[in-house]
């Protein structure tokens, strides 16, 4: 990548006591400051590039990855042999759950648009569910975890297939604890954590082949702005024609541009 390297040696001229590493990550917390050719992330939200992903592809994991990973080990914390019920499975989370969770020796139920069913199907999943013309509780039921990326009536309906004790954990919103009561299920929702381990975790699986990426569109960063002013708005819209306003609130602030990659240099000092 030309540009990539004209900007790391202007770095190395503008740092020269440091040195340059290719790293991947988040920048902070909130994920802000990253739509800009140069961003300065937090050190412990950062990670050496997985070796075999080009530039693009290492930029475009980090944050949905470990989020599936705390989706699947760290709060569902599945076990071999169990059943995964996965909301939104061909949504940039849900593609690395699906991969993780058939990894783990979980059963995959991915719940997702009948034109992913192939894709789903090769990344491990052994069932797909088409959300747009099947009802899950009409031909699921006693599913030991759901992972759900979307929230809403989708949310609510993957509580009725759940076995008692099951649990079921949102990265979109809580679930009410009268729902938990009248089903006899667990629920948990979480904000993602970038972490310097989690992120090298993702690197080996990626390095051993156990995870692939699946880049789509790349913008350039002028574009990639306007592309999210447009996503937030269409998601106003859409939560005010389904009367919810809290759960879009907090889409739209984060909201990244669907597999929208981008790229982070970052220096690091001589010790
Ligand atoms: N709390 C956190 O830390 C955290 C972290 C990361 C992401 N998130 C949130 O998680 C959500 C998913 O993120 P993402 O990057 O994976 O989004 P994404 O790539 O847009 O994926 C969403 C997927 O959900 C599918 N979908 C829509 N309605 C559905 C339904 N009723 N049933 C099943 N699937 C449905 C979409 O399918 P179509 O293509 O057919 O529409 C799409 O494939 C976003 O709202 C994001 O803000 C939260």
């Amino acid at each position: 990548m030309p540009s990539y390297q004209g900007r790391s040696k202007a770095l190395a001229r503008t740092f020269p006591d440091s040195t340059l590493a290719i790293t991947y990550g988040a920048t902070n917390a909130q994920f802000s400051g990253a739509y800009a050719e140069y961003a300065v992330p937090l050190a412990r939200m950062m990670a050496p590039n997985p070796k075999n992903l080009d530039f693009v592809e290492a930029a475009s994991t980090p944050i949905v990855a470990v989020t599936a990973w705390q989706l699947l080990l760290e709060y569902a914390q599945v076990t071999r042999g169990q059943t995964a019920l996965i909301l939104g499975a061909a949504g940039n989370v849900g593609a690395y759950a699906v991969q993780l969770a058939s990894h783990a020796g979980v059963h995959v139920i991915a719940v997702a648009g009948a034109a992913n069913r192939q894709y789903l199907t090769t990344l491990g999943a052994e069932g797909v569910v088409d959300y747009k013309t099947e009802r899950l509780e009409d031909s699921l039921t006693g599913v030991d975890v759901v992972l759900d990326t979307v929230g809403g009536e989708t949310q609510q309906r993957a509580l009725r297939v759940l076995k008692r004790g099951g649990i079921l954990v949102s990265v979109l919103s809580r679930v009410p604890e009268r729902l938990e009561e009248q089903y006899g299920v667990r629920a948990a929702y979480f904000y993602v954590e970038v972490t310097t381990a989690r992120l090298n975790t993702i690197s080996e699986l990626f390095e051993t082949g156990k995870l692939v990426t699946e880049v789509g569109t790349v913008l350039p960063l002028d574009q990639a702005s306007r592309d999210a002013r447009r996503r937030a708005a269409q998601a106003w819209q859409d939560c005010a024609e389904h009367g919810v306003s809290e759960a879009v609130s907090i889409q739209s602030r984060r909201m990244i541009p669907r597999r929208t990659a981008r790229i982070t240099a970052s220096v690091r000092s001589r010790t």
